[in-house]
């Protein structure tokens, strides 16, 4: 391409998506929002007035039709993922769009099928702990031999109690609580053991505080374990009742070491010493602790849209996830474990 910039379409103005339109617009020195694409009005008024993208569109093949675009950054509701991503490969547009690819595994074949017909064209899945300095050094110490042989990841997202209940307005469309958090757990789990294929599944959980999930086969605290054909395992907790803050922690046990990244999900190096005792305060939730992660995850897509790398994961990274994830919904729903 010889465009110097990538000119976006930013898709989806919500909770996170106005977080990566920030981004774009004011910290990707290469990517230039040049339209943005919600059906709610007030989201596109948001986006003129503090990003200053006066082109809105409510409808999506309209932003698709914008004269000159270059990609699309989806972040709109799960259910609609495989769709626009699909759509816009057709119209010969480079997709970011965000966790997960889908919530069903045949979606997501066909999304691999057409983005096989446009190798020209950059697509990736936001997996964002990838792009974190931490877990980006682990598993480069992991590749080097630090640990050993990898044989058990324990991994946990864990969001902080939201006592409205806020979230529960996701709760019909979002795949419940392992493919809507322990995607990213098993994303990590896969990428820090070098890709073993998953045999069997466990899994199981409860309601703790939230127990009108309960209507929608969602549990507020999920546990689940993978067992993999190569014998290695992984194994996941995730919740959304925590009383401290969000705190995702990633253990990788090797066969010479132990590596553990977020042990402490601290909010800054504060270290708070009183008549309570010794403490820090907590990351409040996911954009405290991944700010910078989204940021290079955002940089990583531009640069490969504009042909200057190859991106880090791949389109079939994001089906395993929801293969998996789908496996551990089963096997909790159904109450016994699911072989792949
Ligand atoms: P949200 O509900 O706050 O935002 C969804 C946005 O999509 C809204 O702006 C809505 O107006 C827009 N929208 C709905 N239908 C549309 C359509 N047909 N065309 C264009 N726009 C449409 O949801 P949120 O929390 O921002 O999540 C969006 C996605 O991001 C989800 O897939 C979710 O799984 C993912 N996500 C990823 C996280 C991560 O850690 N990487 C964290 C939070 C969400």
């Amino acid at each position: 391409m010889s465009s110097p910039t990538l000119k976006v379409g930013i898709v989806g103005l919500g909770r996170l998506g106005q977080r990566h339109a920030i981004n774009l617009a004011q910290r990707v020195p290469n990517a230039e929002v040049v339209a943005a694409c919600s059906p709610v009005p007030a989201e596109l008024d948001w986006a003129a007035s503090t990003l200053g993208i006066t082109t809105g569109y409510a409808d999506y093949d309209a932003l698709l039709a914008h004269p000159g675009l270059d990609a699309v950054f989806l972040v709109t509701p799960t259910s609609l993922h495989a769709d626009q991503i699909i759509a816009a490969l057709r119209a010969g547009k480079h997709v970011f769009c965000e966790k997960p690819l889908s919530l069903d595994l045949a979606d997501c074949l066909k999304v691999e099928a057409e983005a096989e017909r446009h190798p020209q064209l950059t697509i990736m899945i936001g997996f964002v702990r990838r792009f974190d300095a931490s877990y980006h050094d682990a598993q480069q110490k992991i590749a080097q031999g630090v640990i050993g042989k990898p044989y058990l990841v324990r991994s946990q997202t864990c969001d902080q109690n939201d006592p409205s209940g806020a979230f529960m307005r996701f709760a019909p469309t979002s795949g419940g609580i392992f493919l809507d958090c322990s995607v990213h757990d098993i994303d990590l789990a896969r990428w820090l053991l070098g890709n073993p294929v998953p045999k069997r599944v466990y899994a199981s959980g409860t309601n703790a505080i939230h127990t009108g999930l309960q209507a929608f086969g969602d549990v507020d605290n999920g546990l689940a374990t993978v067992e993999f054909s190569d014998g290695s395992m992984a194994s996941f907790m995730a919740s959304r009742t925590m009383a401290h803050g969000h705190e995702t922690l990633t253990e990788v046990f090797g066969t010479g070491g132990r590596l553990a990244v977020g042990s402490n999900p601290r909010l800054n190096r504060v270290e708070i010493s009183d008549a309570h005792g010794v403490r820090n305060e907590c990351t409040p939730d996911f954009y405290a602790r991944f700010a910078d992660a989204f940021l290079i995850e955002a940089q990583e897509f531009t640069d490969a849209a504009l042909g200057r790398r190859t991106l880090s994961l791949t389109l079939h990274d994001a089906t395993e996830a929801t293969r998996i994830g789908l496996a551990m919904t089963q096997a909790m729903r159904e109450a016994r474990p699911v072989e792949f």
